[in-house]
């Protein structure tokens, strides 16, 4: 028969149709629910394929568990929940979503900077709570965000995209990257600083870095302090780059103004999170890729990359090359 691919979470299933001819294909039925331990384990064990989430831990113990595995492929750009090299060692192929959802990562990012800079979320409760008596000079007033200067921590693809629509707000861009971005800096004219000199100079600062070894809690206390007391901080990475509770006394102490987080370390996170107390905190649950037409795209490309696989022929967007030499 056919060889079997497991689907961890309800994805839209006609997005599905091309890999059916290459694989039987079973899903878990729960589109918020995450699927159990046990059930993925024992799916595994007969899966050729498996098609995760971000919030599925693909570690040892799964891999261990899946002798026939040939391809994770993870619906999503970040791939900090796939213990790749375990992976590469057992010869398993992993692709991840790139491209496909830069820009809208890039539209959610910038729209939770203007959420956060112009209180939107703060003042949508407050007409919604019947609290609008009268129209008052300073009601609801916030940050301007128009020539104001933009720091982007990780100028990845989606990074460089922000920076594309900060242009258009006439925002002085600064970015901090492993590596200098010749391109970003000649069409956008970001400009390149130590991270000191972004964490200090800018009005927001916007973290888009993949979590990796280098950027797991590199935003503490330390770093909130040394930027300037009316910064934004905005979050569309992994909440693993924010130690939370530094956050939280760096609100406390107003040591930055506000912040603007579509990620946290442990998702998700319960009303009774400490950071949903702040009025200059606006918190979304993980929603940068989340366009139907984006999570559709995704969704056909994951089935792409499996299907590759099995065939024989590498995949678009592969994070472990080696597993071809
Ligand atoms: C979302 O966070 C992704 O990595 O695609
Ligand atoms: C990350 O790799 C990105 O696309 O920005």
């Amino acid at each position: 028969g056919k060889p079997f691919v497991y689907v961890t979470r309800k994805v839209p299933e006609h997005c599905l149709e091309e890999l059916r001819e290459f694989a039987e294909i079973e899903m878990w039925q729960e589109e918020e629910i995450p699927v159990k331990r046990e059930v993925l384990l024992e799916k595994a064990a007969k899966a050729e394929g498996i098609i995760t989430m971000l919030s599925d831990k693909v570690d040892r113990e799964l891999m261990d568990a899946a002798p026939n595995l040939k391809v994770i492929a993870n619906l999503a750009v970040g791939f900090d929940n796939i213990d790749v090299k375990t992976a590469t060692e057992k010869g398993i192929v992993v692709s991840n979503t790139p491209d496909v959802l830069t820009d809208t990562t890039a539209d959610l990012t910038f729209g939770l900077l203007m959420a956060t800079a112009r209180r939107l979320p703060e003042a949508v409760n407050y007409v919604k709570a019947g609290e609008w008596k009268n129209w008052g000079p300073l009601l609801m007033a916030g940050k301007d965000i128009h020539h104001k200067t933009i720091g982007i921590v990780g100028m990845g693809r989606i990074g460089a995209t922000v920076a594309k629509r900060a242009t258009g707000f006439d925002m002085n861009i600064l970015y901090h990257n492993r590596s200098r971005k010749p391109e970003a800096e000649a069409d956008l004219g970001a400009r390149y600083v130590s991270f000191d000199e972004l964490i200090e100079e800018s009005d927001y600062v916007v973290c888009l870095a993949p979590m990796t070894e280098d950027t797991k809690d590199l935003f503490n206390y330390d770093v909130f302090k040394q930027m300037k007391t009316s910064a934004i901080f905005v979050n569309a990475s992994r909440g693993g780059v924010v130690l939370e509770d530094d956050l939280q006394r760096a609100l406390d102490e107003k040591e930055i103004a506000a912040a603007g987080l579509d990620v946290f370390r442990q998702e998700p996170i319960d009303a009774d999170h400490p950071l949903l107390a702040y009025d200059n905190v606006v918190a979304l649950p993980h929603i940068g890729s989340a366009s139907v037409e984006t999570r559709e795209e995704m969704t056909r490309m994951v089935g792409r990359h499996v299907a590759n696989v099995f065939v024989g022929r590498k995949p678009e967007y592969v994070v472990n090359e080696s597993v071809f030499n």
